[in-house]
């Protein structure tokens, strides 16, 4: 059929031809037939999803003239080629530029030359010209203009823009793509459930917005980028560089629709071709997070609705009192006098600043949530947040020009700083010094700040005018835009908040750790519930407002793979689950998997009952918490290491098993497992009421499962973790391959423990008795920018173990040893082991046959940053 469609055209270029239901590209205002042929859109009904009223081939732009040189690539002139309008002011002119980045990164700018529109303040540089790309591109201008985009190594089109309805107005703007594959992952904020997408006819909307994850519902955050898994098993990725209201739909071509409603189309494509090297590429665009706080990947607890110091105390004490490693005690709104940022409740929570204080005195810490909008109600002279605010003017304003006047927490409306403006970001850090003093924290949470309105724009609502009521509303939940935000003919340092709205939490991200590390000195840590393109440079974030729901457990590794793929490396969702009660079994396996989140806390909402892990009767989540984090700070060192490769080359830490085997086609559904770095294959129980699961174990690799017996596995296998079995904990699997440094022991204080417990190294090895790994350490606190560190790789070959430092700033890791280095898939029975060509004494190691594994013990003898070589026969 396809072929007589191509046929016809040659004959006839340019007339209205039916298109084939699923390359359909909707005619969006035409709802019935008379108002669609009135427009000029092709009626025809399907029982399909397609569209009924859709546009002809002929609809869009066609080149004029040929593409001409502009630095760092190459441009086109269009000229607009329709009669038909979808919704008013359509630009005549537009120009494509082709701007060659680097080797692996095009980007394709659609914009007008006439009128300078909203761009994204987020400038993503280019290297040198470069004729050597791993991508092509060609034009083709019949029936109209059209852009196909090629990967060289193997010809595939990774992006081709022929589905058609290429739109440039001013408050509509489209552009559509065939994909090479429907192995297709990405785009935020919502909840998705599975993580390769559905192409049937779904629509995502993307605009930052306070609600619930519900089924697709666009969420806090937006993110508008995407990976392809190409059929051959290389992978790139796409990133719209708009921060309007958005949204894409998925077409069963494969293909999809992107559409927004500002800005202009600023397209990236990064070309891999490893699923690893897509995000890594992106992060190098976007910006990556940097090397967090150590503590920051130890077990956390929070709940809103404390109401009292002596209640949070109480669940502190519960936690310590069951032996759970356990880091850092969170405050929600009910620390603060009356829901006002930078006070604390003068009764009920008197002596937090004390009990902060006798956190730090054993090495806990603290983090205490804010809000951005500043209540106006307080007795003049009482408030100096506010005040000192006012008097610099830093707040939002509505299209009079006045402070636009919200409602959140506080008894009294209030404004919203415009982050956006350097004197509210020098006020904002200002503030939070100051709070330092009154209560030492050691990190913030920045909450609400998509930005949350309680009422619909502004207590005195918003203008209808074409901002507050676009032509288009994309796929968002609520009747208006500014439903539970707030106008957006609000203005701001860097534009209408029509054009900002979603980056309001990346505009307060950066500010925010900035006011943290000047306040504390030390590495801080910000969770944001809004983010953006890019805020993960700045932020940590969490899930928002799940819900104590089995499903949400699955649920819950998705967002963690998506916003990895992102650049959020430090992202969980809340243990135990934020809405609604949870059950015993349900917090018990959300421990089990929570623990291997990369960010790991209990949180829950204020009508919820206590969930704290030490408060469950009969102590059986105690035990299995205790156990699964156990685990988790026995790998601290491994996962540390994660973060700093993440840094250095945009690694991921937690990441979906293709990712590490693109050419394994049962990975590319698996959302259920998710991996750690490349070494570690994570499998928790899910569902209620099982204590079984089947897990699938790439068959590339063999695995070696816990408990270290001497099992290996590949392909399908079941596991098993009874909650009631004390001997079982999260089904966890070691890569053959790798080797994990960990630190064993009793650990209630990471940043302490670390500097005193010894390292021990466990080694698995492949197939071909190799094992390759490393280490980072500094000391888990200092401001990055002193980048004093150790790093240290391993390597086993041929019965043979090197360890040598690449580097060795980091003074203190000369006085930390390996304790023991255990080596599994020893096949051969070992008598004699050499540390630097010396023998070691007979009880110096041991080979265990039922294990198939070599332990040496080496005591103090190999100071982590020193070279040494290990040989067995
Ligand atoms: C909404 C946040 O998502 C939630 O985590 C928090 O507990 C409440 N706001 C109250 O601050």
């Amino acid at each position: 059929m396809k072929g007589v469609y191509a046929l016809l055209l040659l004959i006839f270029p340019g007339i209205c031809l039916a298109v084939e239901d699923d390359r359909r590209i909707d005619c969006l205002p035409g709802k019935d037939e008379a108002s669609c042929s009135s427009m000029g859109c092709i009626w025809e009904q399907t029982q399909s999803e397609a569209p009924n009223c859709y546009l002809p081939q002929t609809y869009g732009y066609r080149a004029r003239g040929e593409l001409y040189e502009i630095e760092g690539g190459l441009a086109i002139d269009l000229v607009r080629e329709t009669e038909i309008s979808m919704f008013g002011s359509d630009y005549q002119e537009i120009t494509v530029a082709f701007e060659h980045q680097t080797k692996d990164r095009l980007r394709v700018k659609i914009y007008s030359k006439d009128e300078q529109r909203f761009e994204v303040p987020l400038k993503i540089e280019g290297a040198e010209f470069s004729e050597e790309n791993e991508y092509s591109y060609e034009i083709i201008n019949e029936p109209v203009f059209s852009i196909k985009i090629f990967r060289k190594s193997s010809g595939t089109v990774i992006f081709d823009s022929s589905l058609g309805g290429l739109t440039f107005s001013d408050q509509f703007l489209q552009i559509s793509t065939i994909l090479p594959s429907s192995n297709f992952y990405g785009l935020g904020e919502q909840e998705q459930p599975s993580f390769k997408h559905d192409m049937n006819w779904k629509t995502w909307g993307m605009f930052a917005r306070d609600h619930p994850p519900d089924g697709d519902i666009n969420l806090y955050g937006v993110h508008p980028r995407y990976t392809v898994l190409e059929e051959d098993g290389n992978a790139h990725g796409v990133l719209f560089l708009n921060s309007n209201a958005q949204e894409v739909l998925l077409m069963p071509t494969p293909g999809l629709v992107y559409r927004t409603i500002g800005g202009i189309l600023d397209i990236y494509f990064f070309l891999g071709p490893s699923p690893e090297e897509v995000v890594s590429q992106y992060t190098e665009a976007v910006g990556r997070y940097y090397v967090p706080p150590y503590w920051s990947l130890g077990f956390q607890l929070c709940r809103w609705g404390y109401n009292t110091l002596d209640n949070m105390k109480a669940a502190w004490q519960r936690t310590r009192d069951a032996g759970i490693p356990f880091d850092v005690q969170w405050g929600d709104i009910d620390y603060m006098d009356r829901s006002l940022d930078f006070t604390i409740n003068p009764t009920d929570f008197k002596e937090l600043p004390a009990f902060v204080d006798s956190l730090h005195d054993i090495g806990m810490k603290f983090i205490p949530i804010l809000d951005p909008c500043i209540s106006m109600g307080e007795p003049v002279g009482s408030y100096p947040p506010f005040e000192e605010g006012n008097a610099l003017k830093i707040w939002v304003s509505n299209s009079s020009g006045d402070p636009l006047v919200g409602k959140v927490w506080p008894a009294d409306n209030c404004h919203f700083p415009d982050f956006s403006n350097p004197t509210t970001q020098e006020w904002w850090i200002s503030q939070l010094a100051v709070f330092h003093e009154l209560v030492s924290y050691d990190g913030i949470w920045i909450d609400m700040n998509e930005p949350a309105n309680f009422v619909a724009g502004s207590v005195d609502g918003c203008e209808d005018n074409k901002w507050n009521s676009p032509p288009y509303k994309p796929k968002s939940v609520g009747d208006t835009l500014p439903d539970k935000t707030i106008c957006l003919d609000a203005e701001q340092n860097f534009g209408r908040h029509y054009d900002t709205h979603s980056l309001y939490g990346w505009s307060q991200s950066e500010p925010t750790l900035r006011g943290v590390e000047e306040a504390t000195g030390k590495r801080g840590l910000v969770l944001s519930r809004s983010t953006f393109v890019g805020s993960g440079k700045y932020a940590a974030h969490w899930l928002g407002d799940n819900w104590s729901e089995w499903d949400n457990l699955h649920f819950s590794i998705i967002g963690i793979l998506q916003f990895s793929q992102f650049g959020y490396p430090l992202v969980g969702a809340d243990i135990c689950g934020f809405i609604g009660n949870s059950t015993e079994e349900l917090c018990a396996r959300w421990h089990q998997l929570g623990a291997f989140y990369p960010f790991s806390r209990n949180h829950n909402v204020w009508d919820g009952v206590d969930q704290d892990p030490g408060v469950w009767e009969g102590g059986l989540v105690a035990r299995v918490a205790k156990d699964a984090f156990k685990l988790k700070y026995e790998i601290l060192p491994y996962l540390y290491s994660l973060f700093y490769y993440h840094t250095l080359t945009g690694a991921t830490v937690t990441r979906p098993v293709w990712h590490e085997f693109p050419m394994d086609k049962k990975t590319w559904n698996i959302d259920t497992q998710f991996m750690l770095g490349p070494g570690i294959m994570v499998s928790p129980i899910l569902e209620q009421g099982k204590i079984t699961r089947q897990v699938y174990l790439p068959k590339d690799s063999i695995w070696y499962s816990l408990p270290l017996d001497g099992s290996i596995h590949s392909g399908d296998i079941e596991v098993e973790s009874d909650l009631n079995n004390s001997a079982h904990t999260t089904p966890i699997h070691f890569r053959g391959g790798f080797i994990i440094p960990t630190q064993e022991g009793d650990f209630m204080n990471t940043v302490e423990q670390r500097k005193s417990n010894a390292f021990s190294l466990k080694a698995f090895l492949n197939s071909e008795g190799m094992a390759f790994g490393f280490l980072f350490l500094d000391d888990g606190e200092s401001l990055n920018s002193q980048n004093v560190h150790t790093r240290v790789i391993f390597s086993i070959e041929k019965g043979s173990m090197e360890s040598r430092a690449e580097v060795n700033d980091y003074t203190e890791a000369n006085n930390m040893f390996y304790e023991k280095i255990t080596i599994y898939g020893v096949k051969e029975i070992v008598t004699q082991v050499t540390l630097n060509n010396e023998f070691i004494e007979a009880d110096g190691f041991n080979y265990d046959k039922d294990s198939v594994s070599l332990t040496i013990y080496l005591g103090q003898e190999c100071p982590v940053p020193d070279l040494f070589v290990l040989h067995w026969f």
